[in-house]
């Protein structure tokens, strides 16, 4: 057992904080946090924030520490925020965030490198303002993954390496990576961050895979990166849903799917979005917005107990999902630790009061948090798949 599995333990066994579990509640009996919910199945983690590993946020990093033995970079491995001007790297944010998860034994995800979101205009253009040739465009690429990955070897357990490559239709998405590059630029990516950290998991990541044509594109684009002997470890299921999407037997297909291909699955940015549409798209595109309008936002001081008790029973039906797949998923991280940071209340409308995390604003825990450790705790564990 390690270090930190030991102390969850004992956390649980109510020998370390006497009887208090998450948020000062009598603790029932084991298991009380969500990292020892799932010990046998996969780790659970959360995507953090500047404040949080940078001691600004006491209050939830605490949670994080308690509740997570997997984290992931909200935003500070960015290009735009790691690699914002050419030739200058600010690794400060970066470094702090890597320490946070080595301080407290976590597994530490790194996220992401190529992008087509949050990168710089200036990687794409010359000193004019037209676009780079491609031996520019590979030589930046190769830069900025040497120096990101290579800082981090052997500390950076896995990288999100290519993050949306593909289109709705499963396709390759026309970003300049591509049109520049060529639809090699994702194999010449997980190659460069293979000779930046042999040791490293590399995967690829995106959203909305459970939707047929853009599985296929996924399953179509990992085959492509096995026969040339590209080094893909596994496949990051964004997982920004909603109450009533994706159907449960996609999400299901999906990771068989995935994981046939003998690489591991992971959901890697788990949200439940509980108010109404804003779009029509069900995806997790950061560039789309959507202009506020107050029936956007029914619930700005608190969410109605039905609505609670919907997500609740939502997450249960996510997790008994992910449960019977124990085997193929090595992971899953919610995007984020408590509703007052998550993306969601910004996202594709700015300034909602969205209710998307197993934590509430105050970082209680919510009736979907109990649901879920129900959920685990019903589990008849991994030989029983
Ligand atoms: C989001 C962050 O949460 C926001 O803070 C930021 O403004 C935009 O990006 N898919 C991804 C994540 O891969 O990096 C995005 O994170 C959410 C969608």
């Amino acid at each position: 057992m390690s270090r930190r599995r030991l102390g969850a333990a004992l956390l649980a066994a109510g020998l370390l904080s006497g009887c208090a579990g998450p948020a000062g509640r009598t603790a029932p009996a084991a298991p009380v946090t969500l990292q020892q919910a799932f010990a046998g199945a996969f780790l659970v983690g959360a995507a953090l924030n500047q404040a949080q590993f940078s001691g600004a946020d006491t209050a939830s990093a605490r949670l994080a520490v308690e509740q997570f033995d997997a984290i992931s970079p909200e935003n500070v491995l960015k290009f735009e925020v790691v690699h914002p001007r050419p030739g200058q790297y600010d690794f400060g944010p970066a470094d702090r965030y890597v320490a946070f998860g080595e301080q407290h034994h976590m597994f530490i995800v790194g996220h992401t490198l190529v992008w087509h979101n949050q990168t710089p205009r200036w990687v794409f253009q010359d000193a004019d303002g037209r676009p780079v040739s491609r031996d520019t465009l590979i030589a930046r690429m190769h830069d900025h993954i040497a120096s990101v990955v290579g800082r981090y070897r052997g500390r950076v357990n896995g990288w999100d390496v290519v993050n949306e490559a593909l289109d709705d239709d499963g396709g390759m998405r026309r970003t300049p990576w591509d049109t520049i590059i060529g639809d090699d630029f994702v194999a010449m990516a997980f190659r460069f961050a293979h000779e930046a950290d042999p040791a490293a998991q590399l995967y690829y990541n995106d959203y909305s895979v459970e939707n047929a044509a853009k599985r296929q594109g996924v399953v179509a684009l990992v085959r492509r990166l096995q026969a040339e002997g590209v080094p893909i470890a596994g496949v990051g299921i964004q997982g920004h849903y909603g109450l009533d999407y994706p159907g449960l037997e996609q999400l299901d297909s999906t990771i068989a799917a995935f994981a046939g291909l003998g690489v591991k699955v992971m959901i890697t940015e788990l949200d439940v979005d509980v108010l109404p549409r804003a779009v029509r798209q069900t995806g997790a595109d950061v560039a789309l917005r959507a202009a506020a309008r107050s029936e956007l936002n029914p619930w700005p001081a608190l969410l109605p107990d039905s609505m609670q008790q919907a997500l609740a029973r939502r997450y249960a039906d996510l997790f008994r999902v992910f449960l019977r797949h124990a085997g193929d998923l090595s992971r899953v991280t919610f995007w984020g630790v408590t509703d007052a940071q998550s993306w969601k209340n910004n996202w594709p409308v700015r300034g909602r009061t969205n209710y998307p995390l197993l934590f509430d604003r105050q970082g209680k825990p919510k009736p979907a948090f109990d649901a879920v450790l129900d959920v685990a705790r019903r589990w008849a564990g991994p030989s029983n798949r």
